[in-house]
C-alpha cells in the first residue's frame, strides 16, 4: 500500500506510548500524566526513573529497594575501567560511554528478554553505571585515578564527587538531580526511536542503550548543549549577541539550542533550567555564560519574530554544568545518565508488544541495468 513519504518521519507515529507526552502547542511536558515542572520541585531523578519505568510513584518501600539496588550496583568491573583506559584521550567521552555500555553486555549478558526480573536488573545496572563510567572517562584522560563510587552519596552528589574529587555542594547537586529530571525522557525522540528499533531485534539492552547513546550524540540532538556553551563563550559578553545572531541568521545557519520539532512555543524544560540558573547563580554567584545567554534569547525572540523557534532544553543545561565543573564535551554523556531511564522505559514497552521494526522505502534507483564487465569501464 503506497505511503506518503514523511522526512524524518516527522508526525508519523512510530508507537503506543504511556510514558510520556509533550503537547508542543501549549509547552507541556508530563512523566506519566505528571508534569515536569511538578516533578522538579517536589520528586528526585531516582523517583522519577521508577515513575518512567514502572508507571506510577514508588511506594515508600518499592523506592527505599531500588535506591539501594542502583546504589550497590554502581561500580564498574576493573576490566571496563581497563577497556576505558585503552581509548584515547582526545576521543569524545559519548564514545567512551557508547563503547562502555556495549562492553558491559559482555560483563551482563542479560539475553533473554523475556525474563522479567533480569530486566529488572539490567534497568538498574544501565542507571547505576553510566555516571561511574562517564566520570572514570573524564578523570582517566587528565591522568587522574579514578574514584569507586561513595554508598552515602546520593546519585547526583555521588556523580560529582566521582568527578571531581570534593564533597559536592548541596545547591549544586539538588540542581544536579533536577537536570537529571528534566533530560529523563522526552516521547518518541531520535534516540528514543533508535533503542526501540535495537529492542525490536530482541537485542540485550545494553545494545539498546549503546544504540540510543550513538543518536544521541549528534548535533542535532543532545550534542547541541555542548555546542551551545561554545557559541556563548564565541560572543563572550551580552553587548556582542545581536551582531552574533543577526550574522548567523544572514548566514542561514541554526542557533544552537533553539527549535524543536515539536515545540512551537518556549521548551518547558528550557524554563525551568533558567529559573535553575537564576537560583544557583544567586547563591554561587553570576555566571558570565548566563548573562550572555539571556541576551541571545531576548535578540533571537526578536529577530526571529513570527517563526516558532524558542530555547529548547540544550540551551540553559549546559551554563549550569559549567558551574558544576563538568567539562562541555560531558554534557551529552551526563543527558544519557539521565535519558536512559526514558529508554529503558520504551524499552519496556516495546518488549510488552513487540513487532520488528522493518519500515517501508521509496525506491528511485534503476532497475535492469546491464552488468559492465571491469575491463570494459
Ligand atoms: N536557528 C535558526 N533557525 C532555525 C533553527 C535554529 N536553531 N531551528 C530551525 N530553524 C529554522 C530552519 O532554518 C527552517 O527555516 P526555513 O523554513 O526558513 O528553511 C525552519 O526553522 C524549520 O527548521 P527544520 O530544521 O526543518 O525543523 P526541524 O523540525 O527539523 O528542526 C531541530 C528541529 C533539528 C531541533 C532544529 O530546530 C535545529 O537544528 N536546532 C538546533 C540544534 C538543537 O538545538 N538541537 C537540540 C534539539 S532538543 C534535543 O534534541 C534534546
Amino acid at each position: 500500500m503506497p505511503h506518503d513519504f514523511m522526512p524524518g518521519l516527522a508526525g508519523v507515529p512510530a508507537a503506543k506510548s504511556a510514558v510520556s507526552d509533550v503537547d508542543g502547542g501549549r509547552g507541556v511536558l508530563e512523566y506519566r500524566g505528571i508534569g515536569i515542572e511538578e516533578l522538579c520541585a517536589k520528586s528526585s531523578f531516582l523517583e522519577t526513573a521508577w515513575l518512567l519505568l514502572f508507571g506510577g510513584l514508588p511506594t515508600r518501600s518499592d523506592f527505599d529497594r531500588f535506591a539501594r539496588d542502583v546504589t550497590r550496583h554502581r561500580r564498574i568491573k576493573y576490566r571496563i575501567v581497563e577497556l576505558i583506559k585503552c581509548l584515547p584521550d582526545q576521543g569524545h567521552p559519548m564514545d567512551a560511554l557508547q563503547a562502555a555500555v556495549a562492553a558491559l553486555g559482555m560483563f551482563y549478558p542479560g539475553r533473554n528478554v523475556a525474563d522479567a526480573d533480569n530486566n529488572y536488573w539490567s534497568a538498574v545496572r544501565l542507571i547505576a553505571k553510566l555516571p561511574t563510567i562517564v566520570a572514570a572517562y573524564a578523570r582517566l584522560r587528565r591522568g587522574d585515578d579514578c574514584l569507586p563510587p561513595r554508598d552515602d552519596l546520593g546519585f547526583a552528589d555521588n556523580f560529582l564527587y566521582m568527578l571531581t574529587g570534593q564533597a559536592p555542594d548541596d545547591v549544586l547537586s539538588r540542581t544536579l538531580d533536577a537536570c537529571l529530571i528534566l533530560h529523563a525522557e522526552h516521547t518518541m525522540n531520535a534516540s528514543t526511536f533508535a533503542g526501540i528499533v535495537t529492542a525490536s531485534t530482541l537485542a540485550d539492552p545494553y545494545t539498546v542503550v549503546a544504540s540510543s547513546i550513538g543518536a544521541l550524540k549528534g548535533p542535532l540532538h543532545g550534542g547541541a548543549n555542548e555546542e551551545v556553551v561554545q557559541m556563548l563563550r564565541d560572543i563572550g559578553e551580552p553587548g556582542n549577541a545581536r551582531p552574533y545572531v543577526a550574522g548567523l541568521l544572514a548566514e542561514k545557519r541554526k542557533l544552537m539550542g533553539f527549535g524543536h520539532r515539536v515545540y512551537k512555543v518556549k521548551d518547558p524544560r528550557a524554563t525551568v533550567l533558567q529559573g535553575l540558573c537564576e537560583q544557583v547563580f544567586r547563591k554561587c554567584g553570576a555566571s558570565p555564560l548566563y548573562e550572555v545567554a539571556v541576551e541571545v534569547e531576548r535578540i533571537s525572540t526578536e529577530l526571529l519574530a513570527g517563526k516558532p523557534i524558542y530555547p529548547n532544553v540544550d540551551f540553559y543545561s549546559g551554563i549550569l554544568y559549567d558551574k558544576m565543573g563538568i567539562e562541555a564535551d560531558c554534557f551529552t554523556p551526563v543527558f544519557a545518565m539521565a535519558r536512559v531511564a526514558g529508554w529503558l522505559a520504551h524499552w519496556f514497552e516495546q518488549l510488552r508488544e513487540n513487532k520488528l521494526y522493518r519500515p517501508d522505502q521509496i525506491y528511485e534507483g534503476e532497475h535492469n541495468r546491464p552488468y559492465v564487465p571491469l575491463s570494459q569501464r
